[in-house]
């Protein structure tokens, strides 16, 4: 393992390269990355680098977000088939139907998205600004919300809005059992929940704090002092665990416990293994149709723009 860590430092130099991570990552490649971060963070860090490529360690919809926004740049992802099963629910052509069925519709779409229905998109968004760029709009704005029907009804939910939904949604935060939760704060009593607005409405109520990744480590580690039971995909618990040592997290339990649906299995396709290949070979490299990106382009840096007016 060492030596993989070496191989990868020294590829890493020679290439001029930057390794980014997701919160979801497996820990030792979060460890390799020269940041970690949420899906926000990711696309911001991935806009403002000098690297000469760019080595997404998360999936291929941030693969190729980062390539929309830095076209002559090589965007590496060390496994390809790292998909995700929430930008899979929505596919481009019956998105494109269903916008065109809605005209007059202002199209905001989670950054869980591939290229191709970014295109189809006023403003992109994130867990992290989704609530603040839906609310940028007038209170009667006409909203179609894709893909993810838990993160949109939650945000109609504290807005106000009845924004039309995609029925999207993630296999790994939907299967989170209330009952489990429950009967764990039971066990914990006064054991706070952090969950991910991916989440299904019944387990959002019972939450104590729900925001992205970042939001809910940013929490943990305001608050080091109390108990938290985590429903998000486990790879958040490396970082939260990390800085926040005298902490007790608990992951969410799977609904399933023969299986371990609390995790990623596309984030934990990328291994450091891949990691090293990758930036040795150069390859697998994320590319995306010139036309699609000229498109696609326009809703992300207008996502990246009214972040940085919100300070986000
Ligand atoms: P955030 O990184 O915005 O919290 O989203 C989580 C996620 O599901 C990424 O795939
Ligand atoms: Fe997609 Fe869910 Fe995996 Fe995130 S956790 S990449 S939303 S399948």
């Amino acid at each position: 393992m060492a030596n993989i860590r070496e191989e990868i430092e020294k590829l890493k130099r020679e290439k001029n390269a930057v390794i980014l991570g997701h919160y979801y990552q497996r820990g030792e490649v979060q460890d390799m990355a020269d940041f970690v971060g949420d899906s926000l963070a990711l696309a911001q860090w991935a806009a403002r680098t000098e690297a000469d490529i760019i080595v997404m360690c998360g999936v291929h919809f941030m693969g190729e977000t980062a390539k929309v926004l830095c076209p002559s740049k090589k965007v590496l992802v060390p496994d390809l088939a790292a998909g995700c099963s929430l930008a899979d629910s929505c596919p481009a052509g019956r998105f494109e139907a269903f916008v065109k069925a809605h005209p007059g519709y202002t199209v905001v779409s989670y950054v869980n998205t591939s290229a191709a229905v970014k295109a189809l998109t006023d403003v992109v968004v994130t867990s992290t600004n989704a609530r603040q760029i839906v609310e940028s709009f007038p209170q009667d704005e006409k909203i179609i919300f894709g893909p993810d029907r838990n993160l949109g009804s939650y945000i109609n939910a504290v807005t106000g809005r009845e924004m039309l939904l995609w029925d999207g949604a993630c296999h790994v935060h939907e299967q989170f059992s209330v009952e489990k939760i429950a009967e764990l704060k039971r066990q914990h009593p006064g054991a706070l929940v952090l969950a991910h607005p991916e989440c299904k409405a019944a387990l959002l109520k019972l939450a104590d704090v729900v925001g992205s990744t970042a939001a809910l480590l940013k929490y943990a580690v305001r608050h080091p002092e109390e108990t938290y039971i985590v429903a998000t995909e486990a790879g958040i618990l490396h970082e939260m665990r990390k800085q926040c040592p005298q902490t007790t997290f608990i992951p969410a339990p799977p609904a399933d416990n023969a299986s371990a649906c609390n995790e990623c299995s596309y984030m934990r396709l990328n291994t450091l293994e891949k990691l090293r290949d990758c930036l040795r070979d150069e390859t697998p490299e994320v590319t995306v149709d010139p036309a699609i990106a000229a498109r696609a382009v326009r809703p992300i840096e207008r996502m990246l723009e009214i972040s940085a007016k919100l300070g986000l």
